[in-house]
């Protein structure tokens, strides 16, 4: 095509994919160019603006490592994130979450009923629940991957004081899909403020920076679809402004106090109440 216009380039950019010989391929990139060339006739996309946003980009993947990934949090920050979990939560069981960059692989396993307390200071509470199938059904060959922040706000990772292995496990649920965690309430906290993705994107359009606190949640069971979700606090004063889109209502849990003398021995609280949060969740047939 010799003659490209405001009139065509849309149509032969995105026609130039069409003869990729993986179907998802094809669709994926003419869709790309669909909806870019559509962004930047709505917004009538100057080139000062163009060359801002790929400086941005650069500098978005200059900051990232393995350790570190800001494509992942610009992912969060837009929504896309969240977008793309709920379009893999299928109707009826517990929606995902965002997996966050704080999840490692390899978590101590631990026997069931679990406790993560150890040194850590912090409101001694227990998370409880079942893991059930569609039909309310308990699938006692679940097994959960769980890790959270600590009293301080800070995963283990971006505290030098804290062992690698804290407030972080993987276990089994009983015969009756149920477990039980002892651990110490999480901390709302702070996405990255250190990176492009704040100060050229979230700062400027004065939103906040707080997610609000939530243990996060790997749920496999063979034959079903793995969840990552993750469980909020009623309390929570970020619910409703979390940076990356994270909350559903059904995600938002409440601790009660509960008459349980074992449950508070295995708290290491004086009796015989402890603050116990419920949550069951519900994983799709594969
Ligand atoms: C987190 O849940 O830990 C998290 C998620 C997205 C961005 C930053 C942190
Ligand atoms: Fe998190």
């Amino acid at each position: 095509m010799r003659n490209i216009r405001l009139d065509n380039v849309t149509e032969v950019a995105s026609q130039t994919f069409a003869g990729a010989t993986d179907e998802r391929r094809r669709q994926l990139s003419q869709a790309l160019v669909r909806h870019l060339h559509g962004f930047a006739r709505e917004v009538g996309l100057t080139h000062a603006e163009w060359r801002a946003a790929i400086g941005f980009m650069h500098r978005v993947g200059e900051i990232s490592s393995e350790q570190r990934s800001e494509f992942t949090l610009l992912s969060d920050v837009l929504g896309l994130s969240s977008l793309v979990d709920l379009l893999g939560s299928p109707a009826g069981a517990t929606p995902g979450s965002v997996l966050g960059p704080f999840h490692t692989a390899g978590s101590p396993w631990l026997d069931n009923p679990a406790n993560l307390i150890g040194h850590n200071a912090g409101e001694r509470v227990l998370l409880r629940g079942r893991v059930l199938n569609a039909q309310g059904a308990p699938l006692a060959a679940a097994t959960l991957d769980m890790w959270q922040n600590a009293a301080n706000g800070l995963y283990w990772q971006m505290d030098p004081a804290q062992p690698s292995d804290n407030l972080r496990c993987r276990l089994r649920v009983d015969a009756q899909g149920a477990f039980e965690i002892a651990t110490i309430r999480p901390m709302p906290y702070c996405i990255p403020t250190d990176g492009p993705v704040w100060t050229d994107l979230v700062e400027p359009a004065q939103r906040s920076a707080w997610r609000p606190a939530h243990y996060h949640l790997i749920v496999e069971a063979p034959g079903y679809r793995t969840l990552v979700t993750e469980l909020f606090d009623e309390e929570d004063p970020y619910l409703d402004t979390d940076a990356v889109f994270g909350v559903r209502e059904s995600l938002v849990g409440r601790y009660e106090d509960v008459n349980d003398p074992a449950g508070a021995a295995r708290l290491g609280v004086p009796g015989p109440m402890c603050r116990v949060m419920h949550m069951d969740l519900v994983l799709a047939a594969a």
